[in-house]
């Protein structure tokens, strides 16, 4: 899982198959966030850990604290989260974090999705996201083969009626 605002700058970020969720966007390496249980930013893991959790919680739309609620399922699975060991950088000169406060839409919260997204969520996850594929692209990047696959995400409204703020007044949001 891997931010589209993050960019690797220090070659020893190793990218390697995951036999342990590997938060590579560790707090001591990320520009922004540094607190213990952070694992946003980047973070790989293998299918099996994945399915395990059932995956990400789709409670939350738009910008913001589904990497903690994840955070919660590889703790309560008693996965090993583990880190870059070798890394001479800091947390000016490890990432380039390219994230402007213009990206407001990222940012609203409507109903009382504040609320519901500091909770843990025992019901929703990989087992029940609805989505349809839309497409495949086939790419290669120096030669090796990588698959972009497009998809449409379907909202349930009567859980999840924030996943469309437009219809409410937002609140207005300060990012932390
Ligand atoms: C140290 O960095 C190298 C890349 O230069 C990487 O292959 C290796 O796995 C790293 N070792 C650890 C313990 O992170
Ligand atoms: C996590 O690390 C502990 C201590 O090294 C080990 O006993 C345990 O088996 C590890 N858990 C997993 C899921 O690998
Ligand atoms: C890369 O890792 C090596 C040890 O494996 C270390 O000596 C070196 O300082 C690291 N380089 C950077 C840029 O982090
Ligand atoms: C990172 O950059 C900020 C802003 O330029 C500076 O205040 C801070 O001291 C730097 N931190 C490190 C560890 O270099
Ligand atoms: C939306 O969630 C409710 C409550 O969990 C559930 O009963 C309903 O079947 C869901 N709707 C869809 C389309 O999955």
């Amino acid at each position: 899982m891997h931010d589209v605002d993050l960019l690797p700058l220090n070659t020893n970020l190793s990218y390697a198959y995951p036999e342990q969720p590997f938060h590579l966007a560790a707090p001591n390496l990320h520009p922004r966030y540094h607190y213990d249980k952070f694992i946003g930013g980047i973070l790989l893991i293998n299918r099996k850990h994945f399915q395990l959790v059932n995956g990400l919680s789709n409670r939350y739309w738009g910008w913001g604290l589904e990497d903690d609620e994840f955070y919660v399922r590889l703790r309560d699975a008693h996965l090993n989260i583990t880190r870059p060991q070798n890394i001479s950088t800091g947390i000016n000169d490890t990432f380039r974090h390219i994230h402007g406060k213009e990206r407001k839409r990222d940012t609203a919260k409507c109903y009382n999705q504040r609320e519901v997204t500091r909770k843990r969520d025992r019901q929703t996850g990989l087992h029940d996201v609805m989505y349809n594929i839309l497409n495949y692209k086939n790419l290669e990047i120096n030669g090796a083969p990588l698959i972009v696959i497009n998809i449409q995400l379907f909202c349930n409204y009567s859980t999840t009626p924030w996943c469309d703020c437009s219809t409410k007044k937002t609140e207005g949001n300060k990012m932390p």
